[in-house]
This record gives structure tokens, C-alpha cells and sequence, in this order.
């Protein structure tokens, strides 16, 4: 049954339309090898990255957590990649989008890195189920077997402190390659919250895990910095309240607990609260390091918009429900998950928000990209791109 749907998924793509696919990897990666020759001092040439499974490129499905996630199989990358590659998503991230822009390659997961391989153009240490918290966190707590991993943002971090010596190898060398490098510290903490959510925390449970959070977001963000990053761009939590797994557990009987959008208020403001005590603490963080430049990206305003305006954004199926999943009014059944028997992904993923339940389609992620690199969802603007997200 599962097998049948993600063939029938493979249909609605005519031959131009792969064609096309194909001409703009191409192009991408013709364009790519240009970047190389004429290092453009303005702009990215390396891209570290940290986080879950917004930004995993491939880490999880090798990290053995889970003998045979669903991820890594389709229908996850039905739309870009035409197969698994262990992002939760149809297609491209985020981080993808990043890298495109800045005509740099895809992002290698660290976990897949083999001997002798360039990791010139950056590494990626996203964990698809990662928190900010240590897992010692959630196990105390009872919550460890609810752990899809515990890769943490610490253990993350750590992989990047083993890896630099083969980045690069004295002081110099490494403050010189790290000037042109773009560190992402995030998303991260939307795992927090959402085990604290699916072990029955309520609202005000979640809050008070904040403060804690954010704190670990911020001693990632200084680590990175003590080993010489000097450009980090750290992204706040996207706006909850109207993803379907949130609105599938919170569901409410009281239409006051809604916005005009069909979101719920409570966990909105949560977001914007999280986001709120993060901008508070990257404050800070820039006092104290006045040669670096810390960027915020504000998931949450670049999303918020699908979800004001969705035609505009070519959102004509759905935005509050998700194109893969197992019924239910948001298409978000927790026993019947994307990828599992009895679920179903839409024919038409690029006319909805939201993939399987807890992640965007490449769609919505190609907004949110666009909206960080291109403005204004960047605080400050990152570096100008060569390339526009299309
Ligand atoms: C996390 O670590 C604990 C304790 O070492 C272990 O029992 C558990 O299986 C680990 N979880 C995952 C998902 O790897
Ligand atoms: C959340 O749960 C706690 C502990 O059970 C309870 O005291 C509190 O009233 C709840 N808050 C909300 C907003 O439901
Ligand atoms: C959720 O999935 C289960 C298992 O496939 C199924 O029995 C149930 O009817 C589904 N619920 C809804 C609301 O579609």
C-alpha cells in the first residue's frame, strides 16, 4: 500500500517538467565550479550547519537511531530529488535553497562524510529529531524513549570541533577560510517543545522549558564563535500554532482559541516568546562580541505569511493541512504517520504549506529561504547572493 502511493506520486510529472529539473541542476552545479575560481570575498564560500530536521540533509537515516525510518523512503524527496535522501521534507530545505544562492553545492551530512572527501564548501551536522537540550535532559525527565536521537546541539558541536584540524590547520589558515564561512545555529528547540508537547505538557509547561533553551542555543552560538566563527546567522522557531501536528493534539472546541488564519493563538504566542528570549539573549551575545556578526532569521515572519496570504504564495490546496498523512481533519494521524501504511501524500505538494505533519514542503521552504537571503527576514541582511532563489 505504501509503495503504491509513492508510485502513483511519480505520475503528475510530465517529461518537460523533468527536463527542467534536470537543466537547473545543471546549471546549478555549471555555475558552482565558477564560484570556485573566483572566490568572491563578499560573499559565502562554506556553509557549517547545525540543527534537526528543518536543516538534516541526510544525517538521521545513517545515524542507525531507528533500524528503517520513514524518511528514507519515498514519499519523502518525490518532487526534487525523485528519491529519499533523508530530509523530512518532498524536496529541497532551507540550508539547500542557502546554498544555491550562493552557488555553493548541496550540503554534505557529516555522518555520510567519507576519507579524502572536499569538505571545502562546508559540512552539515543537522540531526533530524536533534534538541538544544542534552538527551540527559529529556531522560530524567522520562522522556528519553521519546527521543528520536541524542544527537544533541552539544554532541553536534562537538563533531565540528573534531572535524576542524582537516577545515583548517593553523589560526590564520582557519580565520581567513572562517571570514567567508556562514555558520547556521538552527532551527533548534522546536524538538524541545514538541516532545514536552506529545508527553502531554500543556502551554505553560512548555514556557518554562524556554529560558532553558535558549541558553543552550547561545552557548552553541559562543563555541562556535571561540573556534573563530565571525558570520552566524541563529533562526528563531516557526509560528506552531499553525502546523498541523499542534493543531491535531490542542485541537479546541473554543473558536476564540483561533485566529483569523485557523491557527491557535496559545501556541503562536509561544513561538513568538521562544523568539522573543533568543532575540534577548543574541543581543547580548553581540555586546559581548563586537567582530562578529550574529543574524537572526526569523522563521516565523517569513512563514507567517503563507498562512496570511496563501494564493500569493501559490498555496491553493492547503495550509494548515498536510499533503502526506493519514486523516484526520489536518491530514495529521499520529498512528498513521507520512511514509507509514495508511497514509497518502497529495498529488500536488507545491500547492500545499505543509508536508507530513510537522514539516514543510520544499515549496514553503523555498519562501522562507528567499525571505532570509533576499529579505527581510534577516537581521541583519546576510551577505548578498549571487544567485536569486527562483
Ligand atoms: C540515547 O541514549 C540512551 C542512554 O545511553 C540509550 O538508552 C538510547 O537508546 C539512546 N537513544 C537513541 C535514540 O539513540
Ligand atoms: C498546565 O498544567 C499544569 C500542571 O498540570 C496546570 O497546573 C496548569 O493549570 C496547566 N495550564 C494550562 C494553561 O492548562
Ligand atoms: C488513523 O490511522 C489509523 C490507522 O491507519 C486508522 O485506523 C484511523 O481511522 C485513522 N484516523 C483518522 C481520523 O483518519
Amino acid at each position: 500500500m505504501d509503495a503504491d502511493s509513492c508510485i502513483h506520486l511519480l505520475h503528475p510529472y510530465s517529461n518537460n517538467m523533468k527536463i527542467l529539473i534536470l537543466l537547473f541542476t545543471t546549471f546549478t552545479f555549471g555555475f558552482q565550479a565558477k564560484q570556485v575560481a573566483s572566490s568572491n570575498p563578499h560573499s559565502y564560500e562554506s556553509i557549517f550547519s547545525f540543527g534537526d530536521s528543518l536543516s538534516d540533509t541526510g544525517n538521521f537515516v545513517v545515524s542507525g537511531s531507528l533500524a528503517f525510518p520513514v524518511i528514507g523512503k519515498l514519499p519523502y524527496g518525490v518532487t526534487f530529488f525523485k528519491h529519499a535522501t533523508g530530509r523530512c521534507s518532498d524536496g529541497r530545505l532551507v540550508i539547500d535553497f542557502i546554498a544555491e544562492a550562493y552557488g555553493l553545492p548541496y550540503l554534505q551530512p557529516y555522518l555520510k562524510l567519507t576519507k579524502g572527501q572536499s569538505i571545502q564548501h562546508g559540512v552539515n551536522f543537522a540531526v533530524a529529531g536533534a534538541t538544544a537540550l542534552d538527551a540527559e535532559f529529556f531522560q530524567q525527565r522520562g522522556m528519553g524513549k521519546i527521543l528520536w536521537t541524542n544527537n544533541s546541539l552539544n554532541i553536534q558541536i562537538g563533531w565540528f570541533k573534531k572535524l576542524k584540524p582537516s577545515i583548517c590547520a593553523t589560526r590564520q589558515d582557519c580565520d581567513s577560510y572562517f571570514r567567508r564561512s556562514l555558520f547556521i545555529v538552527g532551527e533548534i528547540g522546536g524538538n524541545d517543545y514538541n516532545y514536552a508537547a506529545s508527553a502531554g505538557g500543556n502551554v505553560t509547561q512548555l514556557m518554562a522549558n524556554v529560558p532553558l533553551v535558549v541558553e543552550e542555543i547561545t552557548k552553541a552560538t559562543s563555541a562556535l564563535i571561540a573556534e573563530g566563527a565571525v558570520e552566524l546567522m541563529v533562526p528563531g522557531n516557526l509560528p506552531v500554532g499553525c502546523s498541523a501536528v499542534y493543531l491535531t493534539i490542542f485541537r479546541s472546541q473554543k473558536k476564540e482559541d483561533y485566529d483569523r488564519n485557523g491557527c491557535l493563538k496559545a501556541f503562536n504566542a509561544f513561538a513568538r516568546y521562544h523568539n522573543k528570549q533568543l532575540n534577548l539573549a543574541l543581543g547580548k551575545l553581540k555586546q559581548n562580541n563586537p567582530g562578529v556578526n550574529i543574524i537572526y532569521a526569523d522563521y516565523f515572519g517569513a512563514a507567517k505569511r503563507f498562512f496570511h496570504a496563501p494564493r500569493h504564495y501559490g498555496f491553493t490546496s492547503a495550509t494548515l493541512r498536510a499533503c502526506c498523512g493519514g486523516g484526520g481533519p489536518f491530514n495529521f494521524n499520529n498512528s498513521a504517520r507520512c511514509g507509514h501504511i495508511g497514509s497518502k501524500a497529495c498529488s500536488n505538494p507545491s500547492t500545499y504549506v505543509n508536508w507530513d505533519g510537522f514539516h514543510l514542503t520544499e515549496a514553503a521552504y523555498k519562501h522562507v529561504a528567499k525571505g532570509l537571503v533576499e529579505g527581510p527576514f534577516s537581521y541583519p541582511p546576510l551577505r548578498n547572493s549571487p544567485f536569486k532563489i527562483a
